[in-house]
């Protein structure tokens, strides 16, 4: 027989949805479903659901959702032509051509190239480290006492100090020189021409999570300024995107369960060289969003080392509301004067390190710690304190982690809890508009959701028994529904199966007009089916008797004082107890 599936339709019987987000979301069985943190928006309990039976997620909080190339689309930033080729690599899966329309052809294509690019220069530097005979940056590695697997696993390289040897380079491998300056490699000069963007460093490819090169850092081997340089904004890179190392390092952050974050490429290397797997960096940038969702993927906690710096304490004071909101749980570690990881254990190893964190201070703590004691033991300095920490706590949106801090807070600065927690409904209160206006939105929406409870079972009865929808097609009872978006699913429902015989409910949702009403559908099909298959018969019955009630009451309505009218009514009442009978 002929191979008629799609690629899409082939790799999407290959790729388990589970398998494939479970690599980077941490799911648990519940029900017949999978649940996790969503990794698209903040949140601290679990609403992101992964269907196995349908194939496809759908987050119950921000409403993504979709199937296994909607996943891969949003969670790495790629265009689907990209996801599907992503897709079909890993699944060994032979597609043809993946990029479809123009604009959408033209992106992918330029992304496959700048990729390609950032490959042959990673393996240019590679070479260049490689090279015998007096290479300094060989030197230097072994001064920053690096081994050779690491240096390999994390396909360390060396710019050599030149202006022209990796523009040269490209150009005998006929790489155009304009897509060369697009993946920040080269540079054009005024004149003309095009030189070297990193000379005399060491180089540090950066990697996405499924190990292409997506960008480079480049450390000088002196004192000299800038000390790193890094690839600028591209196509491909874009700076507090990804935590560095996270491509190899989130098998054994998922197994330990916490993520060691860490400031700069030679931390995380002499850390994993000393056998510490489980760490991230974030290469001097702030913490960001980003970075934290991506690792709440597959850690609960995160142990973070600062240097022992001023900038470090800020950068920890910073990174407390964005740990509280995203809700993962976050401790502090600050290493002794002077040191930052990469110092710390190669002069002490690795158990006094493992110690330190071992000790670290839940984030909130180590907060308020640095601001107390940075003088603000005294009345003012409490109030101080105080001003500071609430408009963070108001920020969160459970009540019940807001008013534990709250306690905390207390126990901490002497002030009593009530007067915090009327203090923090203050600050709550003057938020911005958006939150607020979020919460009224979220607010409303719950008391929806129960109003709508006849409407949610008939559309969740239909999405999992195929039988009723044979049972009701013929009648109008979508009409009966008060919600719009559910009655619009049920009609365009009865409309494809009266037109083709049967109905598949994956047709179903590309003929959807409207995102509300797909993102209604999958809540539907992502649920748990609310009746038995016993229970079916009785609930088509009762269903249809509505239907019937229906159209007699707004008929005897329509009749008005007509007697004619109403004995056709009743007529049409006999004929059904007959019929019933
Ligand atoms: P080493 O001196 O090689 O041990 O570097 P470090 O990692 O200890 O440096 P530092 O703590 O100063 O910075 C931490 C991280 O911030 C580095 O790994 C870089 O990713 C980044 N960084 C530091 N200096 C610069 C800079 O001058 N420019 C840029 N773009 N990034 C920097
Ligand atoms: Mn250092």
């Amino acid at each position: 027989m002929p191979n008629t599936l799609s690629p899409k339709e082939e790799i999407k019987r290959a790729a388990d949805i589970v398998q494939v987000i479970g690599q980077y979301v941490q799911l648990k069985k519940a029900g017949k479903n999978f649940m996790g943190l969503c990794p698209f928006h903040a949140e601290k309990s679990p609403s992101f659901t992964v269907s196995p039976d349908r194939q496809m997620f759908h987050c119950f909080g921000c409403k993504k959702g979709g199937d296994v190339f909607d996943f891969w689309m949003a969670y790495h930033g790629v265009p689907f032509p990209e996801a599907l080729k992503d897709l079909a690599d890993r699944y060994n899966i032979p597609i043809k051509e993946a990029f479809s329309s123009g604009e959408e052809k033209e992106r992918g294509r330029i992304r496959e190239t700048l990729f390609k690019i950032n490959e042959i220069a990673a393996q240019y530097f590679q070479e260049a480290l490689g090279q015998s005979g007096g290479n300094p940056a060989v030197d230097y590695l072994k001064k920053r006492a690096l081994s050779q697997e690491i240096i390999s696993e994390f396909r360390l390289g060396y710019a050599p100090d030149a202006w022209d040897g990796l523009t040269n380079f490209l150009k005998s491998r006929r790489i155009d020189s304009q897509m060369a300056a697009q993946a920040g490699l080269i540079i054009p000069k005024k004149g003309g021409g095009y030189y070297d963007r990193f000379r005399g460093r060491v180089m540090f490819p950066i990697f996405n999570l499924k190990g292409q090169v997506i960008g480079f850092g480049g450390r000088v081997l002196n004192d000299a300024l800038p000390k790193y340089l890094n690839t600028p904004e591209t196509l491909l890179f874009h700076k507090g995107e990804f935590p560095y190392g996270l491509h190899a390092s989130y098998k054994a952050i998922r197994e330990r369960g916490v993520t060691v974050i860490v400031e700069g490429y030679m931390d995380l290397l002499a850390l994993r060289k000393h056998g510490l797997q489980e760490v991230v960096a974030t290469l001097g940038t702030a913490l960001t969003h980003d970075h934290i969702r991506k690792i709440k993927g597959y850690a609960g906690e995160a142990i973070v080392v600062f240097d022992s710096d001023e900038a470090g304490r800020v950068a920890a004071l910073r990174s407390l509301p964005l740990f509280l909101n995203e809700g993962l749980s976050a401790r502090a570690v600050v290493l002794p004067h002077g040191h930052d990881p990469d110092s710390f254990v190669n002069k002490n190893g690795l158990p006094p390190f493992l110690a330190l964190l071992e000790k670290g201070a839940p984030l909130f703590d180590f907060f308020l710690d640095q601001k107390l004691t940075g003088g603000g033991n005294s009345i003012e300095g409490k109030v101080t304190v105080l001003k500071e920490i609430l408009p963070i706590l108001a920020q969160l949106q459970n009540r019940a982690q807001r008013s534990l801090y709250a306690g905390r807070l207390s126990e901490r600065i002497g002030i009593k809890e009530d007067v915090i927690l009327s203090e923090l409904k203050a600050a709550a209160a003057g938020l911005s508009e958006g939150g607020l206006q979020k919460n009224l939105r979220e607010r409303g929406a719950a008391f929806e959701a129960k109003q709508r409870i006849g409407d949610v079972q008939l559309l969740n009865l239909l999405v999992h028994h195929p039988m009723a929808v044979t049972g009701l097609v013929e009648t109008d009872c979508w009409k009966l529904l008060s919600d719009a978006t559910t009655s619009r699913i049920i009609e365009k429902m009865f409309e494809n199966y009266r037109k083709e015989g049967r109905f598949s409910l994956e047709r179903l949702e590309e003929s959807l007009e409207n995102e509300e009403v797909r993102i209604r559908f999958r809540e539907a099909l992502v649920a748990e089916s609310i009746y038995s298959d016993q229970e079916v018969k009785q609930a088509v019955r009762e269903i249809e008797e509505k239907v019937c009630q229906t159209r007699l009451t707004n008929s005897i309505k329509a009749a008005g004082g007509d007697p004619k009218a109403l004995n056709r009514v009743l007529l049409e009442l006999k004929e059904r107890d007959a019929r019933s009978h």
